[in-house]
Parts: structure tokens; C-alpha cells; sequence
């Protein structure tokens, strides 16, 4: 069995707050999304990758390299505009082969892994297994709906009236029944070779579409609250670890973990916390779900449920809450600004000034 992962597309950012333009590197617990996705791939014992590349193909390949830190194979195909995921399947053929597949989309956030989804495939060799998940919005998603026997009946793309709460989720795989859909397919309005239509080809064909049905998941939406919530999920299970130094008057609660080179000194930290490498810590205090990426400083301030990129400067601020700080941000206080208060206050009054 082969993987196709799909971190091309336009290198159009999506939003201000990231160090890349590729969205399959924005960082979730200090590593690149797409970082879980080949870690998952290797653990469900899949080696031959090939890596679908577009606008970004650079970063991606330095962020990649050969695939052999991940215990992979990979091969890069480039797709010169990003026309679909089912396009990507298109070109991909040589790669492919006849071989089974599983497709995954590189900036997709899959808490557990696929391993569940792989075995499953493996067991009953349908010719598509589907994940699906359960979400709040199905009108953001392609929506799945079921048969009283559980099997797929009918896809919809970003319904407005959803039949379902059962989003996909960017990870399937495939026989090679696949090629013939995508061959047969037309352009979406929107141009593109969609994987959706394939699906439903198949469908009207008959073919066997199964779904495995997850919990956790998190599609890079360039939203922030979604980026602090799936940060939040995966330094829940972060192994503490103190590998940089800690001086004796700091004080490390719960799950903290301190990366090689970085400090902390005066400081208290309540996990789950990463602190990466280099980053120094000083008369501080740094709470729950929080990620200070690499080589910050965080001097005299309190920060609380955030991510803090590359090389980002606090000082004296308290207290950040559920924020997201850019590579390089640098972020102190205004000095103080002389304030007058002009009073005309009548016999016995009492009155409260916070300052
Ligand atoms: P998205 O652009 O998110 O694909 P989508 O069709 O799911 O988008 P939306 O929900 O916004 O309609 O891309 C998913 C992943 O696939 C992402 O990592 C970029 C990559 N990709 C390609 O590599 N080639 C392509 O042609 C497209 C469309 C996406």
C-alpha cells in the first residue's frame, strides 16, 4: 500500500500570523501539521509516499526532505495548478500504480491517527473506506449520509441544508477502482476535479464505499480559536520532559516540557506547556495550553492558553490570554501615558478610582 499526501495548492496565506506560506506547515504543539500526517502514515506501516507539490513545493521539501526522518519513501509530484484533489489523484497515476492507497490531505489535523481506518481497509478491501466524524457545522464540510446498514449512501459538498452531521475528513482509501472515477469526473463550477465527484461516481456505480466513523479531528479552517483548540488536544497528551534547565525558585506543575537549550528561571509553569528549544523564560508565568515555540523570550509577563511562534519577544505583559503570536512579534507596554483625573467632588463623597 502507497500514500498520495496533497500539500500543494496555492501559496496564497491564508492568514497574517504564519512563518509559511505552505498551510500544511502551520505549527500545532511546536510541529508542522503535515508533520502528523507522515508520522501517522509510518505507523500504520505504509512507506512509499508520494508528496503532491504546487506554489510551495520549496518549503515543502525542505521541510520534508527525503521522507527518511519519518521512516518513508518519498517521491515528489508536482502539480502545476492546484485542480482538484481528484486531479492530484490524476497525475499520480504512474506513481500509484494498480497498488491500494490511502490519500491524505496535508493540512489536516487527525488526533489518533489512521491506523483505525488502515486496518479496517485491510480487513474487508472495499473499494473505498471513508473517515467520517461528527462536527457542530456540517455546511463547512462534505457531509456523508448512511444506510440503515451503515454503508455510505450519498455525498454532499458543503450542503446548505446538511442530511447528516457526518463531515469527511481528509484521509481515504482506495482500490484502484479509484482511477476510473477520477478519469470519468467533469470540472466542478469552481474548476476543479473534485474528490467528492468521484466518490459519487462511485457510488452510482455501485462500487463499496465504506465509512469509519472517529472522534478527533481538525481541518485547517485559518481560524484561531481552531488552531488553539487543536494545540490544546495535543499538549494534553505531551510527555513531560525537562531537557533544558530550570532554576530552583521556578516551578513546573503538571505536564511541562522544556526542550533542549531553553530556560526558565523565576518562573512558574502550568502545563500541559511546551517550552521550545532556546527559548528563555524569565519572572514569568506561563498556563495551560500554551506552546512558546523556539528561541523566544518571555520575560516578566503572564500567558495563558496561546501559541508563541518563532523568536517572539514578551516583555512585561500580563495577561495574555488565547492568543496566537506571530515568528518575531515582539510585544511590550506602552509607557505610561501621565493621566489627570479633573474632579469636582461635592461634601462626603466617596468614590473608587482603579488605577
Ligand atoms: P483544500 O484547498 O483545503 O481542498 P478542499 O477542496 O478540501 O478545500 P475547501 O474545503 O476549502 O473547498 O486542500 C486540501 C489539501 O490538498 C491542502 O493540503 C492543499 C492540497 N491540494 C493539492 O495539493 N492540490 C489541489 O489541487 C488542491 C485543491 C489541494
Amino acid at each position: 500500500m502507497k500514500a498520495l499526501v496533497l500539500a500543494g495548492g496555492s501559496g496564497t496565506r491564508l492568514r497574517p500570523i504564519t512563518h509559511t506560506s505552505a498551510k500544511q506547515l502551520v505549527p500545532i504543539a511546536n510541529k508542522p501539521v503535515l508533520y502528523y500526517g507522515l508520522e501517522a502514515i509510518a505507523d500504520a506501516g505504509i512507506k512509499d509516499v508520494g508528496v503532491i507539490v504546487g506554489e510551495t513545493a520549496a518549503e515543502i521539501e525542505r521541510a520534508v526532505g527525503d521522507g527518511s526522518a519519518f521512516g518513508l519513501n518519498v517521491t515528489y509530484i508536482a502539480q502545476s495548478q492546484p485542480l482538484g484533489l481528484a486531479h492530484a489523484v490524476l497525475i499520480a497515476r504512474e506513481f500509484l500504480g494498480d497498488d491500494d492507497f490511502l490519500l491524505y490531505l496535508g493540512d489536516n489535523f487527525i488526533l489518533g491517527g489512521i491506523t483505525s481506518l488502515v486496518d479496517e481497509f485491510r480487513a474487508n478491501r472495499p473499494d473505498v473506506q471513508l473517515m467520517l466524524t461528527r462536527v457542530a457545522n456540517p455546511s463547512a464540510y462534505g457531509v456523508a449520509t448512511l444506510t440503515a446498514a451503515g454503508r455510505v449512501a450519498a455525498l454532499e459538498e458543503k450542503p446548505e441544508r446538511p442530511r447528516s452531521d457526518l463531515a469527511v475528513v481528509g484521509a481515504y482509501l482506495f482500490t484502484r477502482a479509484v482511477h476510473e472515477a477520477v478519469r470519468a469526473i467533469a470540472p466542478s463550477e469552481r474548476g476543479e476535479l473534485e474528490i467528492t465527484d468521484a466518490l459519487q461516481w462511485m457510488l452510482d456505480h455501485d462500487r463499496d464505499v465504506r465509512p469509519t466513523v472517529i472522534t478527533g479531528y481538525w481541518k485547517d479552517t485559518g481560524n484561531v480559536a481552531d488552531m488553539l483548540e487543536a494545540n490544546r488536544r495535543v499538549l494534553e497528551v505531551l510527555e513531560p520532559a525537562v531537557d533544558g534547565t530550570v532554576s530552583t525558585d521556578s516551578e513546573l506543575i503538571g505536564r511541562v516540557r522544556v526542550c533542549a537549550g531553553a530556560e526558565v528561571r523565576g518562573s512558574r509553569i502550568v502545563g500541559p506547556a511546551l517550552i521550545g528549544a532556546g527559548s528563555v523564560v524569565v519572572d514569568s508565568y506561563v498556563g495551560p495550553s500554551t506552546s512558546i515555540a523556539e528561541n523566544c523570550r518571555i520575560t516578566d509577563s503572564e500567558i495563558e492558553f496561546s501559541i508563541v511562534l518563532d523568536h517572539a519577544s514578551i516583555t512585561g505583559v500580563r495577561r495574555i490570554d488565547a492568543s496566537l503570536i506571530g515568528c518575531h512579534v515582539e510585544v511590550a507596554p506602552a509607557p505610561r501615558v501621565p493621566m489627570s483625573h479633573r474632579f469636582v467632588l461635592g461634601d462626603h463623597s466617596k468614590i473608587r478610582i482603579s488605577s
